[in-house]
């Protein structure tokens, strides 16, 4: 292990010349003219992982972005990893929000900045480096598939039929993936939950064309108008969500448990001022770590119609549309909570304007169980190379694949990330720390070692 860990540090700059080598590639998943870019993506990892030794790196085509395949089986006696992450990013938009162009990767503050720096290139990333150490130093210590897919950001729609399809080929001991956050580089934490989200998209057609705003306006029903009440109404006065039967599945935290989630270390001031905020926001009787973990939410991504362009046009728009999602939790379901949306946002539409709502895609939420192997086997790395026990702590955001991992692999599924919560991800000038990167190398060969050690 010390051989491992005396090649990371030699290696080091290297595998960050690398990285960057994959962060100009702009593997924009939800971007049909990036389509080449994903391919490229692709086959830089296969090539990668080929290199440091993995048999059989392949692509696996399926309906979408290619998955990237590849593994080492040094013994059918020994456990078996599975490594899942994802190499498609966010669209960097918008692009004049950003410091340096998001596809040209410069190391600023021991940080590096890049779409994709944080999530998830930077931390996929550390486990193939991390798996050419163990290999060129003979210490893997466990058998290991890679699953690295291009879909995660519109949703894994491919990855589940693929699930399915190849079972065997898949089959391991534990699912491992770091794409989620630490609460901060000298606090340590482990992610023990996952929200599931639901997302649609809603349009509203007024009149059938659009129309003089003076001569028809007070008149016709102006569709922007009516969507912004209606989205409105989706929330009270206590910013609890109005749909009916919303919350009939939500599992609700017993009062200990509470009290443990509130134990890890949150600094509200530092929250604001992080987000430039005067007061923070959110559903009543809760609090802002338990809004954003514990809790399910409605939020607006997005609003539009009519005129936007430069001036004022006066114009009543035959359309209007807004992308919406739901964060979900504990044991709320995304099909269901969308077809409650639907039939809700169909009920309060008033006459006058009609009302259509797609659905576009969904997760399930997903809870860590703490005391299995493999979150014992992450506690006891990452205790190794911080030199600080972990604390689980619940995510906000969505890894849609994983509650799919445990239903069609049985496989249960150790969320340890390495990046922060103020790395921008899906913002402008997202970036990742060296020292994250670097710590998450360090600490991957530990699981293996400790994950081995708990099977033996
Ligand atoms: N890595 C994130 C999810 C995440 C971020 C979990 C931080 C915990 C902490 C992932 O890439 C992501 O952005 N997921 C999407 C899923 C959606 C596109 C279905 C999300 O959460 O919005
Ligand atoms: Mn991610
Ligand atoms: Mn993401």
């Amino acid at each position: 292990m010390q051989q491992c860990q005396g090649y990371i540090e030699e290696n080091k700059d290297r595998f960050l010349e690398e990285l960057k080598e994959l962060l100009r590639i702009p593997s924009v998943s939800a971007d049909p003219s990036k389509k080449q870019a994903m391919i490229q993506a692709a086959d830089f990892i296969r090539q990668q992982l080929e290199k440091a030794g993995a048999d059989g790196a392949k692509l696996c085509e399926i309906d979408g972005h290619p998955i990237v395949y590849a593994e080492k089986i040094i013994d059918p006696a020994l456990p078996t990893v599975l490594v899942y992450g994802h190499y498609d990013v966010q669209p960097p938009d918008p692009l004049d929000l950003w410091d340096s162009p998001p596809f040209e990767p410069v190391i600023k503050d021991n940080k590096i900045y890049a779409r994709g720096a944080c999530d998830d290139k930077g931390q996929m990333y550390m486990h193939v480096k991390a798996f050419e150490a163990m290999m060129k130093t003979e210490s893997l210590a466990c058998n290991v598939k890679f699953m690295i897919e291009g879909e995660e950001e519109v949703g894994s729609e491919g990855l589940g039929p693929f699930l399915e399809d190849n079972k065997e080929m898949l089959a391991a001991d534990v699912v491992l993936v770091s794409d989620t956050s630490i609460i901060a580089n000298d606090i340590p934490s482990i992610t023990s939950g996952l929200r599931g989200i639901a997302y649609l998209q809603v349009e509203l057609t007024g009149p059938n064309k659009d129309l003089h705003s003076g001569t028809f306006g007070g008149a016709v029903a102006n569709p922007i108008n009516v969507l912004c009440k209606m989205i409105a109404s989706l929330t009270d006065e206590n910013n609890h969500i109005t749909i009916p039967q919303f919350y009939e599945d939500v599992l609700e935290l017993s009062a200990e448990e509470r009290k443990a989630m509130n134990q890890a270390p949150f600094d509200l001031e530092a929250y604001k001022e992080m987000l430039g905020i005067e007061d923070v926001y959110g559903e009543a009787g809760y609090n802002t770590v338990e809004r954003a973990s514990i809790r399910p939410t409605l939020d607006c991504n997005g609003i539009w119609g009519g005129y936007t362009g430069e001036g004022a046009k006066t114009v009543l728009p035959s359309k209007a549309y807004a992308k919406i999602s739901m964060r979900l939790v504990p044991n709320q379901d995304p099909h269901k909570i969308a077809g409650l949306f639907q039939k809700y946002f169909e009920d309060i539409c008033p006459k006058g304007v009609k009302v259509s709502v797609n659905p576009f895609h969904g997760g399930q939420p997903y809870v860590t169980p703490t005391d299995d192997k493999g979150y014992q086997a992450a506690k006891a790395a990452m205790e190794k190379s911080f030199g600080k026990v972990p604390l689980p702590a619940k995510a906000g955001g969505s890894i849609p694949i994983v509650a799919l991992f445990e239903q069609t692999l049985g496989l249960k599924t150790i969320l340890m990330g390495f990046g922060l919560n103020t790395d921008q991800i899906h913002s402008p000038n997202e970036h990742y720390g060296l020292f994250n990167f670097y710590k998450g190398i360090e600490t991957i060969p530990y699981f293996y070692e400790e994950f081995a050690k708990l099977h033996a």
